[in-house]
């Protein structure tokens, strides 16, 4: 499943403000891109201002129009602002963002894309030792103590994946989101977040036996192709087995990450509890990170997304419960959305501090008035005793893929 899905965002996000403003304020507005939002009429209706009517060409007249509709005794006007958020220019913002690099230690991330690479040389010229496996193992375990305290995982998930190829990233994205989920749902048993975190790195050690063109094949896999696919899991297994690795928990990540709960995944075609669960972690990571990553042939899917369609495929596909735990480490707000705050002005989540997932840090565009904003402007909202979030409007994709 996890090479077959693709995803898009959407390329923008429109929003119209309405409101009426008080002559006194028709100066202010008068730089902005509001227009009339309806027919300003005399009590005759004879009509003194256009619906559609843009309050930047009344700029030189502004004096006389104000004392025209005082005469009126008009001393308000309806007025309508539309803005359009361009994606690129959120995703812009995603990374020059410090707020969301404070989880993972990019250094140590850098470190393990390569050693992962590294096994993979090692593997496909047949030359890959004990010692290579026990290193990776040793950084699954470093990394696990880097996930079980982080409130958010999608911090680390976003910053590591510009680098490098899909596959070692995927590696260490499943390293740690799997010890994350089994931090949370094992919260006083760290040995089960670095089995997973373990079992993550090592998980897809497989695919470096799978020739290159099926690997990398951009698009569905012919019947043929998917059969030699399928054979990665327990390719991964022998090598960890010939290397050393005897704990069940580790290899059943890595045999058992494309098994299905409702049964039909591989190579063992189990269903239920009968995947064991380190397994059944596992398939969540795999996949939630499969599907928000940027490939060659697809864009990468919002995060917010994402985890609908996992929700979608619970007992089908995953275990409920491990899709539950994702769902509240993802939080209502994950980075990327575009959100708007209780006083009209929108903005776009850049990450949460501690587990107030409820009020994330959100990077302000449009303020209240309607006017975009130039300068980065932070808001903590956990921090703020009146902004809260409104609603959410969409995604922009996953942060910094
Ligand atoms: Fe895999």
């Amino acid at each position: 499943m996890s090479d077959e899905i693709g995803g898009l965002g959407e390329s923008s996000c429109a929003r119209i403000f309405r409101r009426r403003i008080s002559l006194e304020e028709l100066r202010e507005y008068t730089s902005s891109t509001a227009r009339v939002a309806d027919d300003v009429l005399t009590e005759r209706g004879t009509i003194l201002l256009p619906r559609g009517a843009e309050l930047a060409s009344l700029i030189s007249s502004v004096d006389n129009l104000e004392k025209t509709l005082q005469r009126w005794g008009i001393f308000s006007i309806p007025i309508v602002i539309e803005n359009t958020l361009d994606i690129n220019e959120l995703e812009n913002i995603l990374h020059k963002s410090e707020v969301q690099s404070a989880i993972i230690d990019p250094e140590l991330a850098h470190e393990t894309v390569e050693q992962i690479g590294n096994v993979y040389g090692h593997i496909s010229e047949g030359a890959c030792t004990p010692e290579d496996v026990s290193n990776l193992a040793e950084q699954g375990k470093k990394l696990a103590k880097e996930v079980v305290d982080a409130p958010q995982v999608m911090l680390c998930l976003g910053k590591v994946k510009s680098w490098d190829e899909y596959t070692y990233k995927h590696s260490l994205n499943v390293t740690l989101l799997g010890g994350y989920l089994a931090g949370k749902m094992f919260p006083n048993n760290i040995e089960i977040a670095e089995q997973l975190s373990i079992g993550g790195i090592l998980h897809d050690l497989g695919k470096a036996l799978v020739p290159q063109n099926v690997l990398n094949k951009p698009g569905k896999l012919t019947d043929e192709e998917f059969e030699i696919m399928k054979q990665h899991p327990g390719f991964g297994e022998q090598i960890a087995v010939q290397n050393g690795v005897t704990d069940p928990a580790i290899l059943a990540v890595i045999r058992g990450h494309h098994e299905r709960f409702g049964g039909g995944g591989y190579p063992d075609g189990l269903v239920g509890n009968d995947i064991p669960q380190a397994g059944r972690i596992a398939a969540v990571a795999d996949v939630f990170d499969a599907l928000t990553a940027r490939r060659v042939y697809k864009e990468p899917m919002a995060s917010r997304a994402a985890v609908n369609i996992m929700v979608g495929n619970m007992g089908a596909h995953f275990d409920t419960d491990v899709v539950r735990t994702l769902l509240l480490s993802i939080g209502l707000y994950p980075p990327g959305t575009v959100v708007e705050l209780s006083d009209g002005s929108m903005g776009i989540v850049v990450g949460a501090r501690d587990k107030d997932l409820m009020r994330p840090s959100v990077s302000l565009q449009i303020d209240k008035m309607g006017y975009k904003v130039n300068k980065m402007q932070i808001i903590d909202l956990s921090l703020s005793e009146e902004l809260f979030v409104q609603r959410a409007l969409s995604d922009v994709g996953k942060i910094a893929s």
